[in-house]
């Protein structure tokens, strides 16, 4: 973060002093005390079960020079009414500042699935192009993405913005913050689908990306989607297009997959679609992505049209996307165990659409001749929708074929239900209440070969099976127990 005096963060806060003014912050902002260094502004966020506010001493003894605060604290703080926008505020005055100053392109990334997984491609693609800020995990919210912005400095070229909603007004909210020089937006699905109120609403709220443009913007959308595609009627101005249909500027053609589940395919830009860097020829090239699983090619695709546009070249965009892998953990991650099992955790996240996208991820992987595992728990968020989402996966898991499907916890039962109606299955979908008992189920039924695929949403605690059933494998190899 650029330095700050305790008098500046007052006033882009409109924050009430109760500091020396001279007061210096310029370590990182942090909303948790155990992440402060030497110079941090300590933010004292009210939380559901914490009081930021009873951290603050703490906080300063650790080294925090300021704090911005809802009330009058025995250490120097600025104090606010609501420590939340303030946060806000002083995000926006300090990107603000570095626009001024230096030379900073701001990208938002939106979508109801894959965000986080195109914000870390784009961080891949982009850092060897100079000074790049990209989120840690999936912060995407009104505490993390200015959290996120605070993080960059004078000498930032790239700032890369995860921006999440669940509901209207949300990434309004947080384009105000950080309207982006670039707005991508990769699909309108059916994740927290409970939370708005039907796909329509989805549209709208995710179009608020678009429309939140800095001036001379440009709009980046995925072509494949008609909801998506929709939004250039809203741009205020440029729109690129990526997807696999041929009117894309940005194009994937030719698809392939291969057997450890990676997609191919050719990249073919437009004529003006990637700046200077091809303007007036197009260009193409062959890509094959480091990531597991079909779906990543619009994620690829997307981080790709925004890093032609920034400038980076076709070719170290090619090199970038095949040497990229999933930076974050419980992403379809893939051990390779010393037994001859695979396991694909993809248990940080799930709904209908990237339950889909990880079911025909692992029956490319299986193929002919290893046998098939899934283990389901519940997609969370899916409002009235659920019973109906579950059934279809587990009629999904049938028509492709997966060998044994472990259905746990309550809330997936009806993968279960939808599974024995639509074919007649024996003992080969199982209903188990719990990890625990998924688990001792594993122990038993897993074979030499067999492809497993773990997957839920995180609230489901799948992610403790997951992180078992990898270390399975390195235990039988170090010769210990997990
Ligand atoms: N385009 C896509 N279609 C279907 N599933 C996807 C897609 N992109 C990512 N996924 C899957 O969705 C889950 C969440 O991905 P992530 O990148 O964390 O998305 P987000 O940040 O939007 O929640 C992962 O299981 C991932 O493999
Ligand atoms: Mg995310």
């Amino acid at each position: 973060m650029i330095e700050l005096t305790a008098a500046q963060v007052a006033a882009a806060t409109g924050g009430r002093l109760s500091a020396d003014p001279e007061v210096r912050v310029g370590g990182p902002v942090v909303v948790d005390s155990r992440r402060v260094a030497p110079g941090s502004l300590f933010v004292a966020l009210p939380g559901e079960h914490v009081d930021g506010h009873d951290y603050a001493a703490g906080a300063v003894e650790a080294g925090a020079t300021l704090v911005l605060a809802a009330r009058e604290l025995d250490v120097p703080c600025v104090v606010v009414d609501d420590v939340q926008a303030a946060l806000g505020e002083l995000a926006r005055h300090v990107l603000a500042t570095l626009r001024e100053r230096g030379d900073v392109r701001v990208v938002g990334v939106t979508g109801s699935v894959g965000k986080t997984t195109t914000k870390d491609l784009l961080g891949q693609l982009l850092r060897p192009e100079g000074p790049t800020v990209v989120p840690r995990g999936s912060f995407n919210n009104e505490i993390g993405l200015p959290l996120t912005v605070l993080e960059a400095d004078e000498s930032t070229r790239f700032l890369v913005l995860e921006m999440g909603a669940s509901g209207v007004g949300h990434l309004t909210y947080l384009t105000r913050i950080a309207p982006p020089d670039f707005s991508v937006v990769l699909v309108v699905g059916s994740a927290h689908l409970g939370e708005f109120g039907g796909i329509e609403a989805v549209a709208r709220a995710k179009s608020e990306i678009v429309t939140g443009l800095a001036p001379g913007g440009v709009a980046v959308l995925n072509a494949d989607d008609l909801r998506v595609a929709a939004m250039a009627d809203v741009a205020p101005g440029e729109v690129v297009t990526f997807g696999t249909i041929p009117a894309a500027d940005v194009r994937a053609e030719d698809l392939g997959i291969d057997r450890t589940g990676r997609a191919s395919f050719t990249l073919r830009v437009r004529p003006g679609a990637s700046g200077d860097a091809t303007r007036g020829e197009g260009t193409s090239a062959r890509v094959t992505l480091g990531l597991v699983g079909e779906h990543h090619v619009t994620n690829a695709l997307a981080a790709a049209t925004a890093a032609l546009r920034l400038g980076v070249a076709l070719p170290d965009v090619v090199a970038r996307l095949s040497d990229a892998r999933a930076l974050s953990p419980h992403r379809m991650q893939v051990t390779e165990r010393p037994d001859g099992i695979t396991v694909i955790d993809d248990s940080y996240n799930a709904n209908p659409d990237s339950m889909r996208a990880a079911l025909k991820a692992l029956a490319v992987m299986a193929g002919r001749d290893r046998r098939s595992v899934a283990v389901l728990g519940e997609m969370l968020e899916l409002g009235e929708d659920s019973r109906v989402a579950h059934d279809d996966i587990g009629r999904l898991v049938v028509r492709l074929n997966v060998k044994l499907l472990v259905v746990v916890g309550e809330g997936a039962g009806g993968i279960h239900d939808g599974a024995t109606q639509e074919g007649s299955w024996g003992d080969e979908t199982r209903f188990v209440p719990d990890v625990e008992a998924a688990s001792a189920l594993l122990r038993d039924e897993l074979q030499e070969g067999d492809v497993v695929l773990v997957k839920a949403s995180n609230g489901s605690g799948l992610w403790r099976l997951g992180d078992e059933l990898a270390a399975a494998g390195a235990g039988a190899a170090g010769g210990e127990r997990a």
